[in-house]
């Protein structure tokens, strides 16, 4: 059987916090093992909300890339490539454009969101309304099955799918209508309890020093109503029991569940005993990000040669299309 055709993007804005690494990037890394896929740095569509500030892009991509590598995702079994080094993305976005109804765009709920939400940047621009007809070419240049996303990117999905038939409508062409790979991993808190964002100072990054890592892990915010050593605590309201269903064993999960409850183990130690298993999945991740940051060049060569090869599919689906419409 032919394998699936997986594609997802990044976007390089800052440095990648363990938010992204539980929702995405361990989703992405399972996924490598079984499928083809292509990962990518979408440097593009991180100017369209950014334009005025482009100076950290460059440096970010290849932050991210060392993030992604560190972490496990590997370019012997992935195609790993940055957006704005495969051209092929913008002529297709360009001729996407051309059959794109602009209600369609303005009707986009996480257009809508983030035009009313995000008050501290312009978002006034022709590049952000048309946001997801770039997403949808990066999809499309490579007839990807499926994209794994979260749910706020699904709208774009729909819209991918909305114009992919529109184009094969119109042309006779044969683009894939790609499904979206919706993981069912809950939102990793931060440290004061809400989704862990950059945006909410809230972040614990992969780059964080060790010593800043397990002081953040300290201060992670507990059961609110357990005020006392002698109080029972709740783990269901707890953001450092999150994070043990995610880092320590079932076996211990049920245990601290049972103590916590019981008033059996203080917070204190609580939390110690997660810097721990949090400190052995670490490791490995710290240890070879070290090892990248000493050597940049081969990390971005790394993504030239990926960038290479997604341009010769790029290019294939470019070609189509063109032979497609007629010009
Ligand atoms: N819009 C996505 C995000 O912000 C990034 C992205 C760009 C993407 N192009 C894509 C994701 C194509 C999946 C497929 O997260
Ligand atoms: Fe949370 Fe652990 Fe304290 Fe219970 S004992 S409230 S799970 S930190």
């Amino acid at each position: 059987m032919k394998k699936k055709r997986i594609l997802s993007g990044m976007q390089p804005s800052g440095r990648m916090h363990l938010g992204n690494l539980i929702g995405a990037l361990q989703n992405w890394i399972k996924l490598q093992e079984e499928d083809e896929c292509f990962f990518f740095v979408a440097d593009w569509h991180a100017m369209s909300t950014n334009y005025e500030n482009t100076k950290d892009i460059r440096e970010n991509i290849t932050q991210l890339l060392i993030d992604w590598f560190a972490c496990g995702l590997d370019p012997e079994k992935s195609t790993i490539f940055i957006q704005s080094r495969v051209e092929e993305h913008a002529l297709l976005y360009l001729l996407l454009s051309m059959i794109t109804p602009v209600s369609w765009l303005e009707r986009n709920p996480t257009y809508k969101e983030q035009i009313t939400q995000i008050k501290n940047k312009d978002l006034s621009t022709y590049g952000f309304l048309g946001y997801p007809v770039l997403q949808s070419a990066d999809i499309l240049s490579y007839k990807a099955n499926a994209v794994p996303v979260g749910i706020d990117q699904l709208p774009h999905l729909e819209l991918t799918r909305e114009i992919a038939r529109r184009f094969n409508f119109l042309y006779n062409a044969k683009l894939v209508e790609p499904e979206p790979l919706l993981t069912n991993i809950p939102k990793l808190p931060g440290t004061d309890g809400r989704k862990m964002s950059k945006s909410y100072n809230n972040a614990i990054y992969l780059s964080d020093p060790q010593d800043v890592f397990e002081n953040k892990v300290k201060n992670l915010i507990t059961d609110p109503a357990r005020v006392r050593r002698t109080d029972k605590g709740n783990p269901d309201v707890c953001t450092v029991f999150v994070f043990h269903k995610i880092y320590s064993s079932a076996d211990e999960v049920n245990q601290i569940d049972k103590d916590c409850r019981g008033a059996g183990i203080g917070c204190t130690d609580c939390k110690k005993r997660l810097v721990e298993r949090m400190k052995i999945s670490m490791k490995p991740i710290w240890e070879k990000r070290e090892a990248l940051l000493s050597d940049p060049k081969k990390v971005m060569d790394i993504a030239e040669a990926g960038s290479a090869k997604a341009k010769k599919i790029a290019a294939e689906t470019l070609n189509e299309v063109k032979e497609a419409i007629g010009i």
